[in-house]
């Protein structure tokens, strides 16, 4: 590496070092605190670089899809980002090129012990043309977790979100122009070496791709019945239910395709022998409850280790506790209301609803934002859920109107990250 070269990476290293709260926690211990005495231990440390960035435009261009036919992660955009990472060299020069098959070796361990892990956030466009991420850094804190949970390198944060903007830019045609719609946007992390041991990867690829995608309630609010799911775990103590691994989903779609079987939509996820409430299929969960003096409670798991810290969980409960303290209050909602981070299970479900003191149970999450749920098959019967006259009940229907306000640009927040003008 010449002299000039290696004095702008340990600039910019310098740079990027002072800029992240968030990054590298395994670049920090492996490398950081090495003493870096040489130059060529000097470039192993690189973080992801921005101004490295190059762009190759795609020479085919593919048709935009018509909205109404938008199918969920069917239809890619033209182009991806790539950040390849070796130990020896740190990250490489980010590259926006045109979407394409990745070569892999057949060895690679993400095909073999499932290093991969994965993050999903959407861009909006808003009436007046500008596009904007809703609280990117949060998906970008929850993937380094995750890649500190697997052993795979993490990153600054603000250095790929800056990469992903580019992305988002030069294929903004493809977020799509009607209301409710947006772009998907999927970041993800692989072990790429082609070594058969079971270790942490020595290379690994960082890559983000895109897709276009329409409301998911077309036709209003559709509350969904949900299985109380105790046959199979998603997620256990010391386990990886926190991050957002690839190997979690996989074990998942069997439990999904049984509830399916029963007639229900998504599996209700139940720990332990109390039957603790978690997850619903992919969203967090939100149930809501008068207490015995008639007060509203909004409830939901805590961050035990076995629940996704979703970004749509921590805003609703953020509006919540915004409403109850006075900062800003939503109309709809009751003047008091009790927000909790509670374990709660279906002993505490089934009395609520037995004394109808159970207002509504929903899940939350980027895709959907909020789902209503109006039934959970347990012990062989059904328990009904109320759900509102339009499907959604009355404590999430003034959270998801505020939240989407928000996310389309209708109401002003510093949670919009601003992609493009
Ligand atoms: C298991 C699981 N729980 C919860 C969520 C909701 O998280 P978020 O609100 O960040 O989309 C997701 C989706 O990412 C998920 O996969």
């Amino acid at each position: 590496m010449s002299s000039v070269r290696l004095s702008f990476h340990l600039t910019r290293l310098t740079q990027s070092a002072t800029r992240s709260s968030w990054r590298a926690t395994a670049i920090g211990s492996r490398y950081m605190s090495q003493n870096i005495s040489t130059t060529e231990e000097a470039a192993v440390s690189l973080d992801i670089e921005p101004s490295r960035l190059t762009v190759t435009k795609t020479m085919s261009p593919k048709e935009l899809p018509a909205s109404k036919n938008l199918m969920f992660g069917r239809t890619f955009s033209d182009h991806m980002l790539k950040i390849r990472w070796t130990e020896a060299t740190g990250w490489e020069a980010p590259s926006i090129e045109p979407f394409d098959t990745i070569n892999l070796s057949p060895g690679a361990t993400v095909l073999h012990y499932a290093q991969s892990l994965f993050e999903g956030m959407k861009a909006y466009r808003h009436e007046d043309g500008t596009v904007t991420m809703f609280r990117p850094d949060m998906n970008m804190k929850r993937m380094n977790n995750s890649a500190e949970r697997l052993a795979l390198p993490a990153f600054d944060g603000n250095a790929f979100l800056e990469c992903i903007k580019e992305l988002i830019s030069l294929d903004r045609q493809w977020i799509p122009k009607e209301p409710g719609h947006s772009l998907y946007i999927r970041p993800t992390l692989i072990g790429t070496n082609g070594t058969l041991g079971v270790a942490p990867p020595t290379e690994a690829l960082l890559f983000v791709i895109t897709s276009p995608v329409g409301p998911y309630y077309p036709h209003g609010f559709k509350p969904v019945p949900l299985h109380g799911t105790t046959e199979y775990i998603r997620a256990a103590p010391g386990g990886t239910g926190a991050y957002k691994l690839a190997a979690n989903y996989a074990p998942g779609v069997v439990a999904q395709k049984s509830a399916a079987k029963q007639g229900y939509a998504q599996n209700l996820w139940l720990h332990g022998p109390e039957h603790w409430l978690t997850e619903v299929g992919t969203m967090n969960l939100f149930a809501v409850i008068k207490d015995k003096d008639g007060i509203t409670e909004l409830i939901t798991p805590p961050l035990d280790g076995m629940i996704l810290p979703g970004v749509t969980r921590d805003s609703v409960l953020a509006l919540a506790r915004n409403h109850a303290s006075g900062v800003k209050r939503l109309g709809g909602l009751p003047d008091v209301i009790k927000v909790s981070e509670r374990p709660i299970n279906m002993g505490e479900i089934i009395q609520s609803s037995k004394e109808g003191r159970l207002i509504e149970l929903f899940g939350t999450g980027t895709a959907a934002v909020v789902t209503p749920v109006d039934r959970i098959g347990y012990n062989g019967g059904d328990v009904t859920i109320p759900t509102g006259k339009d499907g959604m009940g009355p404590i999430s229907e003034p959270l998801w109107a505020e939240l989407v306000g928000i996310q389309t640009g209708a109401i002003k927040s510093n949670w919009n990250y601003v992609v493009a003008q």
